[in-house]
């Protein structure tokens, strides 16, 4: 793509190469396009928005800007992963974060009523159950890793029963959900791109017999709100509409999680004094996990498309310019955050963070996930108040630009 002149160009940026991905923050603190609000990285083929202003102004403005390239793959799908995703009706417009009104709020008006704060504080109870559950497997054992153990588990089983699956199809659910953000997000092989394609397609299938079973035995579950929605109206939201709003659901309300859990206890636990005092007064969690989410959130980048010319913080982007709004760095503006590379639990100001979007696709499940996650690591600290890290682990993180934690978070229950 041609950059208009004035628009800074950084050909050395690519959020896939290791030293990115195992840092990205040190790359942001080093690039020479810093202080450029936009600039063109030509690795990826987009714009990259850096400042809070602007990146706020794209959200703010969906006419302009539109979600259409959301879950657009970065790197093209060979023809074989995408037969096999047609095949199983992963459509190339799929779901609701990724199209723009009026058919986006088609989707979102009832997904929004089906998920009431009714439903998800009814939820606390099975949160917490689960918390326990997951970590009382660890019980007695000097370390263990807590990804595996609590942060991947419990947002997919929450997910799952929210949405109203039966118990004994999450372990086969979760199988065909590993490693699916590689192929929108990441640069995946061809073989690795069949494989996660197969999955989807079968996951998806899978969805739409749910919601015929549902159809015949409603149950007490997301599945079957939806369905009662359709029955007022069938032709204002279908059968088919309603495995589409599960497909993201479960998409969007599992590794996002799991990385906001693994973020907020790697920061936490970095500095032994921070887990201390969040262990001496759990009051201060949801400021924790506030600040997670400003500092190291899970979801570090989300992209738009422009759909006429436009000017964004002084740069002209033609119609059609691909923009990827790098919310990792809006949350370190310093325009907009004090000291902003400091992880400070008594930051009053933490959640005016970008991490769950903003405007009309502003995220539907932000109560859920911070809930999770302040459940979560409450009940980690109350069982162990002197956690640590063990000591000199490397991290490591899948390869994509928009799903963030570490893979792996090796933990010390005893000094
Ligand atoms: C906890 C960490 C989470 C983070 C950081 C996160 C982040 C995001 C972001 C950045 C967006 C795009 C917003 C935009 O385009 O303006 C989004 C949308 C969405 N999120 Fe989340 N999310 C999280 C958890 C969840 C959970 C737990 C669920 C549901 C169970 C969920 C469901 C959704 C849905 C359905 C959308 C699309 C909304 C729309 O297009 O109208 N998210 N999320």
């Amino acid at each position: 793509m041609l950059t208009g002149p004035g628009c800074p160009v950084d050909e050395s940026f690519d959020p896939l190469s290791p030293e990115f991905l195992a840092d990205p923050y040190a790359v942001m603190a080093l690039l020479p396009a810093r202080g450029a609000p936009v600039f063109f990285a030509p690795s990826i083929g987009y714009y990259v928005v850096t400042s809070y202003d602007a990146v706020d102004a794209v959200f703010r403005d969906p006419a302009t800007y539109s979600a259409a390239v959301a879950q657009a793959p970065l790197a093209p799908i060979t023809p074989e992963a995408q037969q096999i995703l047609l095949a199983g009706g992963h459509k190339p417009q799929p779901s609701m974060v990724s199209l723009d009104e009026p058919e986006h709020a088609r989707l979102r008006k009832p997904a929004a009523r089906a998920f009431s704060m009714k439903r998800v504080t009814a939820m606390i109870p099975a949160i917490e159950a689960t918390t326990a559950r997951l970590l009382d497997a660890v019980r007695g054992q000097d370390e263990f890793d807590l990804i595996a153990t609590l942060a991947y588990p419990l947002p997919a089983n929450i997910v799952f029963s929210l949405m109203g699956v039966p118990e004994q199809d999450y372990a086969q659910l979760k199988q065909w959900c590993g490693y699916r953000a590689a192929l929108g997000w990441g640069r995946p092989a061809p073989e690795l791109q069949v494989e996660i394609a197969t999955s989807m397609a079968a996951y998806r299938r899978y969805l739409r017999d749910l919601v015929t079973a549902k159809t015949r035995a409603p149950g007490d579950d997301l599945a079957s709100d939806l369905i009662a929605i359709h029955r007022e109206a069938p032709e204002r939201l279908t059968l088919d509409e309603i495995a589409s709003i599960l497909f993201s659901l479960s998409f969007a309300g599992h590794e996002t999680t799991t990385g906001l859990i693994g973020n907020t206890a790697r920061r936490l636990l970095e500095d032994p004094g921070r887990w201390a005092e969040i262990a001496a007064d759990p009051d201060l969690i949801p400021a924790a996990v506030e600040e997670s989410l400003r500092y190291d959130p899970s979801v570090p980048a989300w992209r738009r498309v422009t759909t006429r010319p436009v000017t964004l913080a002084g740069v002209d982007l033609p119609a059609g310019a691909r923009l990827f709004l790098w919310l990792a760095a809006a949350g370190r503006d310093e325009a907009v955050f004090g000291q902003p590379d400091e992880f400070d639990l008594h930051r009053t100001d933490a959640e005016r963070h970008l991490a769950f979007g903003k405007g009309l696709h502003y995220c539907l499940g932000a109560n859920l996930g911070k809930l999770e996650a302040q459940i979560a690591v409450t009940e980690l600290a109350r069982r162990h108040p002197a956690l640590s890290l063990v000591p000199d682990q490397q991290f490591t993180f899948h390869p994509n630009i928009s799903f963030r934690g570490p893979q792996v978070l090796l933990v010390r229950t005893r000094p």
